[in-house]
């Protein structure tokens, strides 16, 4: 992955250089935890006016997006391996307009609260770098994860845009919101709800 142009493993000094990076002036989204980066992709085949970078500590899952996104020949999507307890360092202020959390580690024990990707540990991180009004996605198939994060973003004042605990029973279900993760299919298979909440900061 070091030689691929659109991979950045661990960087230094990339805040505010995303935009040149893309050689655009376009909107930046995040998938952060983004394993095989299902998302990262999916999005940027489907708006190719904006720019994605999927985010994930784990170097093997990344490959797999990394490799479809060289053949498909998709110059608005890039990944960066780090741990995203270190997001806000490699962005700047207002340079990223939307975040999608797809399938995070539910973290169960309360003393790992603070590194489930929804909590107030983590969106003060993504908040130094989130423009006004920006967007938060969350997927996952976990109640206990997902009632945890609406009463975070209640806490917070943020407008809660959409909440709820069974995605494909909405009549609001597009193209975009049927993106199926790799562990999305998995918990699908097995019967589980899939559970979505989008609010803003
Ligand atoms: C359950 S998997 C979901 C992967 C993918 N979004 C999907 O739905 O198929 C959670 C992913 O989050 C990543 N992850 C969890 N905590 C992380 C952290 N603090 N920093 C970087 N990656 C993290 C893991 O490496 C893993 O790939």
């Amino acid at each position: 992955m070091k030689e691929m142009r659109h991979v950045f493993e661990y960087p230094e000094n990339v805040a505010g250089t995303w935009n040149t990076f893309f050689q655009n002036e376009n909107p930046i989204v995040l998938e952060v935890g983004c394993g095989t980066g299902t998302y990262t992709l999916g999005l940027a085949q489907r708006f190719p006016e904006k720019n994605f970078i999927g985010i994930d500590i784990k170097g093997a899952r990344m490959w797999h997006g990394v490799t479809q996104a060289q053949e498909q020949g998709l110059e608005n999507a890039a990944f960066l391996r780090t741990q995203i307890e270190k997001i806000n360092t490699y962005f700047a202020p207002e340079e990223i307009s939307e975040i999608w959390v797809t399938f995070p580690d539910p973290q169960p024990k309360k003393s790992k609260m603070s590194k489930r990707l929804t909590s107030n540990r983590m969106l003060d991180l993504y908040t130094q770098f989130l423009k006004k009004d920006a967007i938060v996605h969350l997927k996952t198939d976990n109640e206990m994860l997902f009632d945890f994060s609406v009463e975070v973003a209640q806490e917070r004042n943020y407008s809660i845009d959409i909440l709820t605990k069974d995605l494909y029973q909405e009549s609001f279900v597009d193209d975009v919101l049927s993106i199926k993760t790799v562990f999305e299919t998995k918990f699908l298979a097995m019967g589980i709800p899939i559970k979505y909440l989008r609010y803003r900061i």
